[in-house]
């Protein structure tokens, strides 16, 4: 079984699409085995998005995700790293395919209601980012 980080964004949460989401995931199978709401500090978000820091749209990503609070998930499932993204859709809304989150709900290519792990030693560093062996409950 792998595991990857879910993010809802901002503004996901503000839209109140928390439950949307989940039911997505639980609908596809995909275990939740954390869970936390936390509303970001700018150097919280800046650890977790290290990697985009020479970006142009760093700032103002770093801006979006502490705006408003967010909610943190381990999913757990078979293959759940490519699985969650196929259900995420393209970071690009405007290129994701029908029935996926981000093409259903996405408002702009920050506003895209969601984050995935991408990688199974991101997945690795995401979720330690968020979560301590305590709080995952398989
Ligand atoms: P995410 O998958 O969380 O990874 C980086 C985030 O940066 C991305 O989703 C978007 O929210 C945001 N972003 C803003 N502009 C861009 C861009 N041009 N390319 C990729 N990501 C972008």
């Amino acid at each position: 079984m792998e595991r990857t980080l879910s993010l809802i964004k901002p503004d996901g949460v503000a839209r109140n699409l928390i439950g949307e989401v989940i039911k997505r995931f639980e609908t596809a199978g995909i275990k939740i085995v954390a869970m936390k709401k936390l509303h970001l500090s700018r150097k919280q978000a800046e650890g977790f998005y290290a990697v985009h820091k020479e970006r142009p749209f760093f700032n103002s990503l770093m801006e979006f995700m502490t705006s408003g609070p967010i909610v943190a998930m381990v999913l757990e499932g078979e293959d759940v790293i490519a699985h969650n993204r196929k259900l995420m859709g393209a970071t690009n809304f405007k290129e994701a395919e029908e029935g996926t989150i981000r093409r259903d709900y996405a408002t702009d290519i920050e506003k895209n209601v969601v984050h995935g792990s991408d990688a199974p030693e991101t997945a690795a560093f995401e979720i330690s980012y968020f979560f301590n062996s305590m709080e995952i409950v398989g």
